[in-house]
């Protein structure tokens, strides 16, 4: 059977983590394909919440075999606490594997993203700060460390020496910094992680395909999303990696026959962190309460959401990038209480009608999105478990949505919970 992959259609953090928990029940792998810990992915279960960064969401399964794939980069100190964190709560990590292949963020990653983004002032991208993007640089500059360089000190050495020398040179000429020390990294890198990070480090490409061939079910998961891809996103306003669902190719090793069913993810609104375009942003009372109801704060860094009503321009061109089998609509349940309900349907700038975004990114800071506005339901939609039952309203806006996005919606999300979800 192809592999499925679960993908974010807007600016991220639109309920990927529980999706990929709820479709896990029917996979046997888990595989996340590209980002690192600038991913948050929420699950509750029960009441009780996890929080992942860079374990994938089916992790909470006994059944399931999660692999980080060769595309995540991974900081292996926040691996291994979120290992012992997950741990602590009863989670079982013993069946991770990591991707030998996959880049490892060191602590100059981490200081030249918070540098960088302070050397860029009002122009500032507003990254996690994790050690994303310069991670992703150095992989794409060819003098990266990857997981498997762990497993061999004297090649982790040599390597850490020469990429080191150059970035103390930048550390401390460009930004007057203390260089950093390859001792001190090398002693907590090949001391401290290499021998509690060896007995997951695998060759994933070869699991994978061992996976598939014996008829085993995948589920690739998403980081990120669509308008923070790399090559698709707003850019520069966009992460170090490619989030589409072509990415799961790469990110995981399996060929692009090998994936099937491709699952897209929304939120009955929008939102972003971060710097960069948004054409239905909200501001004032309504911004407010949307952030208020939604709990609109980062999964992992707290930082303060920006929302805007549902922008259908952007899940039409998210359709088509990832070839969309089909969509889940989540958090349906935080515009309970609206009158009414806008949903940006094209856009315009001087004089022309956009019913995807336009090619020219100057032309987008200045499209004015235009709205249908349809009736809300003004009830409480947590307690539903069946489609049929929710007010009318509630349905007739998944089916407008349907319709605006020309995709069929699989799941609708109408509360955090595991069980909270209703399928049309
Ligand atoms: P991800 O990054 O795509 O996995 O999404 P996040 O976990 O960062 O953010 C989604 C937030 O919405 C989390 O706090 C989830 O618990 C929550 N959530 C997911 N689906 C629903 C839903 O249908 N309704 C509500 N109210 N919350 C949801
Ligand atoms: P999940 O997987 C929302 C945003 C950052 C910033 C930009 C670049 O939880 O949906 P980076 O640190 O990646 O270089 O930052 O991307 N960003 C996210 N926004 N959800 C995420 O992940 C994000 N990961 C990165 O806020 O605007
Ligand atoms: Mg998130």
């Amino acid at each position: 059977m192809p592999a499925t992959v679960v993908v974010g259609t807007q600016w991220g953090d639109e309920g990927k983590g529980k999706l990929t928990d709820l479709l896990a029940r029917e996979m046997d792998v888990v595989v996340r394909y590209q980002g690192g810990h600038n991913a948050g992915h929420r699950i509750v279960v029960g009441g009780e919440a996890f929080a992942l960064q860079l374990v994938p969401s089916g992790v909470l399964y006994p059944h399931i075999t999660p692999v980080i794939g060769n595309g995540v980069v991974v900081d292996p100190k926040v691996l291994l606490d979120e290992i012992d964190s997950l741990s602590a709560k009863g989670v079982d990590c013993s069946r991770l594997l990591v991707s030998g292949n996959a880049h490892l963020i060191m602590p100059y990653h981490q200081e030249l993203d918070r540098l960088t983004e302070r050397f860029l002032g009002k122009n500032a991208l507003g990254t996690t700060k994790r050690g994303i993007g310069p991670a992703y640089a150095d992989k794409s500059a060819r003098v990266g460390l990857r997981v498997q360089d762990l497993l061999d000190p004297k090649i982790f050495r040599q390597k850490l020496d020469v990429v080191l020398h150059e970035k103390n040179l930048i550390l401390s000429k460009v930004y007057n910094r203390l260089p950093m020390k390859a001792d001190e990294i090398a002693a907590k890198y090949l001391d401290v992680y290499a021998g509690r990070l060896a007995p997951m480090i695998a060759d994933t490409v070869t699991f994978v395909h061992d996976a598939l061939a014996e008829g085993k079910r995948i589920l690739l998961e998403g980081a990120q999303a669509t308008f923070l891809d790399l090559d698709h996103g707003t850019y520069p306003f966009v992460t170090s990696s490619n989030p589409v669902a072509g990415g799961a190719a790469t990110g995981s090793g399996l060929g692009p026959r090998d994936l099937g069913r491709v699952v897209g993810i929304a939120k009955a609104y929008i939102t972003r962190v971060g710097a960069g375009p948004f054409p239905t942003e909200l501001d004032g009372e309504m911004g407010d309460l949307l952030v208020e109801r939604g709990h609109e704060f980062g999964t992992n860094t707290g930082r303060r959401r920006r929302v805007g009503w549902f922008d259908a321009v952007m899940a039409r061109q998210a359709a088509r990038l990832n070839s969309l089998s089909e969509i889940a609509i989540t958090k349906l349940d935080v515009l309970d209480t609206l009158e009414e309900i806008k949903v940006c349907v094209a856009y315009e700038a001087g004089g022309v009608r956009y019913e995807y975004p336009p090619y020219h990114q100057s032309v987008l800071h200045d499209v004015t999105p235009i709205y249908e506005v349809v009736p809300g339901w003004r009830s409480d939609l947590s307690q539903f478990t069946r489609f049929e039952d929710l007010p009318r309203e509630a349905r007739d806006y998944i089916a407008f949505l349907r319709e605006k996005i020309g995709v069929p919606i699989a799941t609708v999300g109408v509360g955090p919970g595991r069980e909270q979800f209703v399928r049309p």
